[in-house]
């Protein structure tokens, strides 16, 4: 059970900032954004996977912070990861986490736990 206006409002957050990464690259070629969904007996797990720059390690543990943003001034409020993590770990009991990938862009991966798990 999920608030789906929510949910889809962290999945949305998760995409957007995928393609600014992609786009903050400069290439030529398309980037390439993977979504994957799965369950297990006790949670849902959605991920969203980009090959884009990756996180900075020095910035990897504050990106779910309120404003905290590493966008041009006056481009990215800094709010979309903090109002998605209040979504997922306050109002659904479930967590977000972001991971920067070895071959190159980011992961995050959110969870909820199944009613009734
Ligand atoms: N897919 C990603 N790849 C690399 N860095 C990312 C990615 N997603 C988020 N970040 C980093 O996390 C920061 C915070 O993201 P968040 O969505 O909270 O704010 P924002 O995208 O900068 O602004 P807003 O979402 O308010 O427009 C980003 O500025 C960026 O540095
Ligand atoms: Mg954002």
């Amino acid at each position: 059970m999920c608030d789906s206006t929510q949910v889809s409002q962290v999945l949305l957050n998760l995409i957007v900032n995928s393609a600014h990464a992609i786009k903050s690259q400069q290439r030529n070629s398309p980037g390439t954004i993977t979504i994957k969904t799965w369950v297990t007996s006790e949670s849902l797990f959605c991920s969203v996977t980009d090959d884009g720059p990756g996180i900075p390690e020095e910035v990897v543990n504050r990106v779910f912070e309120p404003f905290f943003t590493t966008r041009e001034l006056g481009k990215g409020t800094g709010l979309g990861l903090s109002i998605s993590y209040d979504i997922i770990v306050n109002k659904h009991k479930g967590s977000i986490t972001a991971l920067t990938l070895p071959e190159g862009g980011a992961t995050f991966t959110f969870t909820i736990p199944l009613l009734g798990a």
